[in-house]
């Protein structure tokens, strides 16, 4: 990670290295924090945070499910990013908002700590720098909807998703998909999961999975780009036989998937329509499609 100078702070700009905590800090014994990854890019018309709105909303929701408090108005959140980015001179990168539990209570029951949040930011490029990826069915389930609120962006379910991370660590996979519990497609350890077959984009449902903010919007785009776009439960023998596949995410963007536990897709690579879908969506993210502009946050 490359350090930038200043890090948000419970409302004030902090020099990157006195942004510390306590060891005794709840959400680091518990993973009682709730977080987002959320991407400025470079525009034509300067810095542009993509879909912060979104993103500050999906903090609270996931904060509320651990009923944690964030002491800060959404639009204060929102100008602090803006902020950040500005004072840092940040203009294409990675942005990081986390709200967790802090130091003073210890055991499960986290209220009356105190609650913390922070915003980070860094240079960061691709995060699957290939063209298309080899991915592999993780051995792990994506966490139980009845476990835990799985919608929910929380510190602690990563767990999950760092164990499937470390199962392919070192293989001929870039990535790992999880099942859910019903043994249906659920999604990566940070990406949703989109398989085409024919002119149609098939995704799984929402409820166990993260809503993603890039599934929704490559959602918007397949239709307007007149794909046909279905929700709806994939059996895991039916990626198989899928033309394409995709994952999407702020980090991983859109990014095709070749092949699926060493099988092909198609004729493996990046295939014509997910190529398509990524352009569009590199298009609106650089600000270059006049249509979605208004999901774009300029920095000055
Ligand atoms: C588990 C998981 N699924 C999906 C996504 C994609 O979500 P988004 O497009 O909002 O970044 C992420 C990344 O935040 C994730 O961590």
């Amino acid at each position: 990670m490359q350090p930038t100078k200043l890090i948000w702070m419970n409302g004030k700009l902090t020099d990157w290295q006195q942004a510390n905590v306590h060891v005794l800090t709840h959400a680091l014994h518990y993973g009682s924090g709730a977080f987002e990854g959320i991407r400025v890019y470079k525009t034509p018309d300067g810095p542009a945070v993509f879909r912060l709105k979104e993103h500050i909303e999906r903090l609270y929701y996931s904060s509320s499910v651990l009923s944690l408090n964030i002491p800060f108005k959404k639009e204060e959140l929102c100008k602090g990013v803006v902020d950040l980015l500005r004072e840092n001179g940040l203009e294409q990168g990675y942005i990081r908002p986390l709200a967790f539990f802090g130091y003073g209570v210890m055991g499960l029951n986290p209220r009356g700590g105190e609650t913390n949040v922070i915003i980070a930011c860094w240079p960061w490029g691709a995060y699957l720098p290939h063209d298309s990826i080899n991915i592999k069915i993780s051995k792990y389930i994506r966490i139980h909807p009845q476990s835990t609120v799985a919608d929910a962006k929380l510190c602690g379910h990563y767990v999950n998703s760092i164990m499937a991370a470390l199962e392919v660590r070192g293989t001929q996979y870039h990535e790992a998909l999880f099942l859910d519990y019903k043994g249906e497609v659920a999604e990566g350890p940070g990406e949703n999961f989109f398989m085409i077959k024919g002119n149609e984009l098939i995704t799984p449902p929402l409820g166990a999975i993260l809503a993603g903010i890039t599934r929704d919007t490559v959602m918007q785009i397949a239709q307007a780009s007149g794909y046909k776009v279905t929700e709806r439960p994939i059996k895991a023998e039916e990626i198989y036989t899928a033309d394409e596949a995709f994952f999407t995410g702020t980090a991983a963007e859109v990014t095709p998937i070749g092949s699926i536990n060493d099988k092909p897709l198609g004729a493996g690579g990046v295939g014509p329509i997910s190529g398509k879908i990524k352009q569009a969506y590199l298009d609106v993210v650089y600000g270059k499609n006049p249509e979605y502009k208004h999901m774009l946050t300029y920095v000055s």
